[in-house]
């Protein structure tokens, strides 16, 4: 037992409630409530995952805990406040925000991420690392997904918090996201622990696409089987559930292709198919993806597809696959 710990984790829990509590149910929560309706979140999800507001006040939480007798030093250290600069005391880190609550796995909350109504920078404003909250270990959305993840041994992956929020509202009750940074290798410990398969739905831009082939090595280092969702060009999987609806997103990640696929096709937009230089090129780069794979069924697959993408006789590519492949025993 820590006692320091259990006093942060309450407060935490308890801000949490009033942030909840001033979205819905009090005038500070107008605006911010108009707006998560703009973005088509419901009430439903809004309760489910006790999302608030956090009024653009300096000094809501600090007149909250101070009441309750928290210690505000210690809630400073905790990440809920911000000590003043030019004077004694402190004031709340966040102000003007929407607010995530960061549950650990058995859902207790233990950080925050608050989002601006709009634009403006930061987009996000997350806790600071504390005694409770270690981003690199946590998985967003976990403490809920973990009964549906158990039955179906499989894990979704996204970016960002609306993204598992909306998927959620889809009924993809697995998904879980890391939190603005690079998966780590102990998020990729817990998925292995907990699932077989691990779909990636990033979102469908070049930081997404480039993200997620850094993370299929990791995943499949592990022996996780990783499949990747192909969201549309530009879009996050939020903006695509708004846009095209619940099935169509189902869809897309029933549809999720193989990594060796999704490679091929990351490739391919850096070529141009057309000119006899791109095709060469592309072919050159395709050749060691599907010459690693062991089944000689999967190559063929992947070989004939190439054939007849490029208008190249499927003998001439399997031979320098072979090729290539004893050059790599
Ligand atoms: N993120 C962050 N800080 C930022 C930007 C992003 O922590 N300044 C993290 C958040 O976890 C965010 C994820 O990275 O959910 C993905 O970023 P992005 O795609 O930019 O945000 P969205 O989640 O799509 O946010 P929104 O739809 O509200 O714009
Ligand atoms: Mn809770
Ligand atoms: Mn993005
Ligand atoms: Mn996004
Ligand atoms: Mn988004």
């Amino acid at each position: 037992r820590n006692p320091e710990k259990e006093r942060l984790i309450e407060a935490n829990e308890l801000s949490a409630k009033l942030y909840h509590f001033l979205l819905k149910n009090t005038e500070h929560g107008t605006e911010a409530m108009k707006y998560l309706r703009s973005r088509g979140m419901n009430d439903k999800v809004i309760d489910q995952f006790q999302i608030g507001y956090a009024p653009d006040r300096w000094d809501t939480l600090v007149q909250f805990l101070s009441k309750r007798s928290f210690d505000l030093k210690e809630m400073e250290k905790g990440g809920l406040l911000s000590a003043r600069h030019e004077q004694e005391g402190y004031l709340d880190r966040f102000r003007g925000r929407i607010m995530f609550p960061i549950h650990d796995r058995n859902g207790k909350v233990i950080a925050f991420a608050g989002r601006i109504l709009g634009d403006g920078q930061p987009k996000y404003l997350n806790s600071p690392e504390t005694l409770l909250f270690n981003k690199s270990r946590i998985l967003y959305n976990l403490h809920q997904a973990k009964t549906s993840i158990r039955k179906s041994r499989q894990i979704l992956l996204f970016e960002g918090y609306g993204d598992v929020i909306s998927s959620w509202e889809a009924g993809l009750q697995s998904g879980v996201a890391t939190m603005g940074t690079s998966l780590t290798e102990n998020q990729v410990a817990i998925m292995k622990s907990m699932a077989d398969e691990v779909v990636v739905i990033y979102d469908g831009d070049k930081a997404g696409m480039a993200a997620a082939l850094k993370v299929i090595p990791m995943l499949e280092g592990v022996g996780l089987r990783v499949r990747i969702a192909l969201v549309n060009e530009g879009m996050d999987p939020d903006d695509y559930i708004r846009k095209f609806g619940a099935e169509r997103f189902r869809h897309v990640v029933e549809t999720a292709v193989s990594t060796t696929k999704f490679k091929l096709i990351y490739l391919k937009k850096n070529h141009i198919l057309l000119e006899e230089d791109g095709k060469i090129a592309y072919a050159k780069e395709a050749l060691p993806i599907i010459a690693v794979l062991n089944s000689s069924t999967e190559r063929e697959v992947y070989l004939r597809e190439l054939s007849s993408e490029l208008h190249l006789s499927y003998e001439s590519l399997k031979q320098d696959c072979n090729l290539l492949r004893q050059s790599m025993q």
